[in-house]
């Protein structure tokens, strides 16, 4: 798989745990959650810390029609806020993300993309060369869902760039959507995280850190949660640990349009017996005891 993130806490345990258990062909990285420049350094820091060589590339610096905007309430200005972080020693390798994803599913089939930011490099591909919407194994994303974070309606990925997802969600090829339905079952409580301190050393601590801090801005802001949502990994796992999610078809449209409905995933529900067909399989629900051990295991891996 290729990882396109915009690190940011939760994008930093989906690495991991792509590290982990994937065959991670290439990180690349978008402006999402923090300016480009931003993600790069906190991608090359997560690499540096997890001891891997792979490419890394960065990707697009604002969305295709809307105005950068990030996310510094929930992840800090930096995106990685909360913790002591090495300098990178590693630069990001010099092609373009966009130019490196064509270039590599024209080279290799069946190569899965996994964009846990807005969908920005990810549209630009299919624009540039739908060819490799046939060329790929799928796209495993995270946004959307059936409520928001940024609006009501809206969750950030998909409100920080709706048009790229609209050309994402209407590629025509296998499509897998982790949206805060179930994400928000994947929280990052007290006990969890001091499982991951207690496996000792850099990773583990930095990680455990950036935890504590990207927890109590969401303790801040919600009720009924006992820690913050761990997103990201679930794009991940929806491919690694499929046993563990609840996954449906579903018909999954793009708003791009509405004032208080811009960047809402539109999921058909109405229950029909011959419904349209499906364009997406929506993950809703995940056993997040067993979920949450995967991570503590592959920080643990990463640690020794
Ligand atoms: C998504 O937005 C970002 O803040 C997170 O990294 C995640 O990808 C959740 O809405
Ligand atoms: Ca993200």
């Amino acid at each position: 798989m290729i990882i396109d993130c915009d690190p940011g806490h939760d994008d930093a345990m989906a690495l991991v745990v792509a590290a982990r258990h994937a065959d991670l062909v290439a990180v690349t990285t978008v402006a999402g959650n923090a300016p480009i420049t931003a993600t790069t350094r906190n991608a090359r820091i997560m690499l540096d810390m997890l001891g891997i060589d792979v490419p890394l590339h960065q990707g697009a610096h604002q969305p295709l029609v809307a105005p950068a905007r990030h996310a510094p309430d929930v992840h800090g200005s930096s995106g990685l806020d909360g913790a002591d972080l090495p300098e990178p020693s590693r630069p990001a390798d010099s092609e373009h993300a966009v130019d490196f994803i064509i270039e590599t599913c024209r080279a290799t089939e069946g190569v899965w993309l996994v964009p846990i930011g807005p969908l920005t490099n990810i549209a630009h591909v299919l624009q540039v060369a739908p060819d490799i919407g046939q060329r790929i194994a799928g796209i495993s994303l995270m946004g959307g869902g059936t409520f928001g974070n940024v609006t009501p309606t809206a969750e950030f990925n998909i409100w920080a760039d709706p048009e790229a997802a609209q050309i994402v969600f209407s590629y025509g090829g296998k499509l897998v959507m982790s949206g805060l339905d179930v994400t928000h079952e994947l929280q990052a409580t007290p006990e969890r995280i001091a499982k991951i301190r207690s496996h000792q050393g850099q990773l583990a601590t930095v990680l455990a850190d950036l935890l504590v801090f990207f927890s109590d801005g969401y303790m801040r802001f919600h009720l009924n949660m006992e820690g913050g949502a761990v997103h990201d990994p679930c794009a991940v796992m929806a491919l690694t640990h499929p046993e563990l999610f609840i996954i449906t078809p579903e018909r999954v449209k793009i708003e791009t349009a509405g004032d208080r409905t811009r960047g809402m995933t539109v999921i058909d529900r109405r229950g029909h017996r011959k419904p349209a067909p499906s364009n997406c399989d929506v993950v809703w629900n995940v056993d997040d005891e067993a979920a949450f051990d995967v991570l503590i295991e592959a920080i643990g891996y990463f640690s020794k």
